[in-house]
């Protein structure tokens, strides 16, 4: 503990020495978040942390995520250093999205919008009309659909199959899942479910139809966490990466915060719905970064100045 609140202490002096800021994703390390909040940082959904980034005047951006988060960051802030604590936290959704093959499937449907989720690689976006993250993605498509466009969507099947039936539009699915929330199980949360009869169950869309069925809040992890801020009930059943109730104790915390069951949860496994890559974020990652500069994100052109294309559309959509 003393070295570890050294390391906080150094890295508190080193952001402000070097116009550094700390964004931080609610699944990481609960220390991070922690730091990122006490130093004028944020701590936010994948759509947030896209807008705190661009609007900030640091020079130098610390993303505390996954690399796709890094590289939305970089794509809005191109003279801004955008430094990452580990450069192999990675996405199971951007990995089952290969650049070459995505491009093959919008040039078999050249009829329909390209609309990718946050979680792609730079490369990827460069491809699609709009992105989306799971706070507005349902509203995007809506709006698409209402303007007569049918569309083509990668890459979360789960997440492509909810919006699709919420909204009834024409919706050609790319087959990537992300292999935390995947993970939930249908059944086993009936049974939960039964022992906490007032428990209000809130889901994060990339989980499967059987576990969405049964949600009482849909939503990105910030609508999660204020669901459960403003909620009346006094417990929760959570199907998301349990690195979020670190914050969802804090803002609420005489509420009772229940894990929903993963395929390995129970006596062998108390903690499964975490992200691997999102476990690589750690202090240690933080000052590397702020001593050496290490972990820097680069995208080259013409990439990066494709890929803003669809970003912007959002992050103009939501304003
Ligand atoms: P949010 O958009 O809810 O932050 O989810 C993105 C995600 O999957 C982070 O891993
Ligand atoms: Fe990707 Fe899932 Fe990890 Fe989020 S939790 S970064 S969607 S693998």
């Amino acid at each position: 503990p003393a070295e570890r609140e050294t390391t906080r202490e150094r890295i508190r002096q080193l952001l402000a020495e070097r116009d550094a800021v700390l964004i931080a994703h609610y699944y990481v390390d609960g220390d991070i978040q922690d730091l990122a909040l006490e130093t004028g940082g944020c701590v936010s959904d994948s759509l947030e942390m896209a807008r705190f980034g661009r609007d900030h005047t640091a020079r130098t951006l610390i993303v505390a995520g996954v690399r796709f988060m890094g590289e939305t960051a970089k794509i809005l802030s191109p003279d801004k250093t955008v430094l990452m604590p580990d450069l192999d936290a990675t996405c199971s959704l951007d990995l089952g999205c290969p650049p070459d093959e995505f491009a093959a499937f919008c040039d078999a449907h050249p009829d329909r919008k390209v609309v990718v989720y946050a979680n792609t690689s730079a490369a990827v976006k460069a491809r699609a009309d709009w992105m989306v993250t799971s706070s507005c993605a349902l509203a995007i498509v809506r709006h698409l659909k209402e303007q007569g466009h049918k569309i083509l969507w990668a890459p979360d099947r789960h997440l492509g199959r909810y919006i699709q039936e919420e909204t009834g539009a024409d919706m050609l699915l790319w087959n990537g899942a992300c292999i935390v929330h995947d993970e939930f199980k249908g059944v086993e949360l009936e049974l939960l479910r039964k022992e906490h009869p007032n428990a209000q169950v809130l889901v994060h869309p990339e989980s499967p139809r059987s576990v969405v069925e049964q949600a009482d809040v849909v939503g990105s992890t910030s609508q999660l966490l204020k669901a459960v801020v403003e909620g009346k009930a006094p417990e929760y059943i959570v199907a998301t990466d349990n690195g979020i109730l670190h914050r969802m104790r804090q803002l609420a915390p005489g509420k009772t915060l229940i894990e929903a069951p993963t395929a390995g949860s129970g006596a062998t496994c108390k903690s499964c719905a975490h992200c691997p890559w999102m476990a690589m974020n750690a202090l240690q990652g933080v000052l590397a970064c702020l001593e050496g500069g290490t972990g820097e994100i680069t995208v080259p052109e013409p990439v990066r100045s494709q890929a803003l294309g669809c970003i912007d559309r959002m992050l103009d959509f939501v304003a």
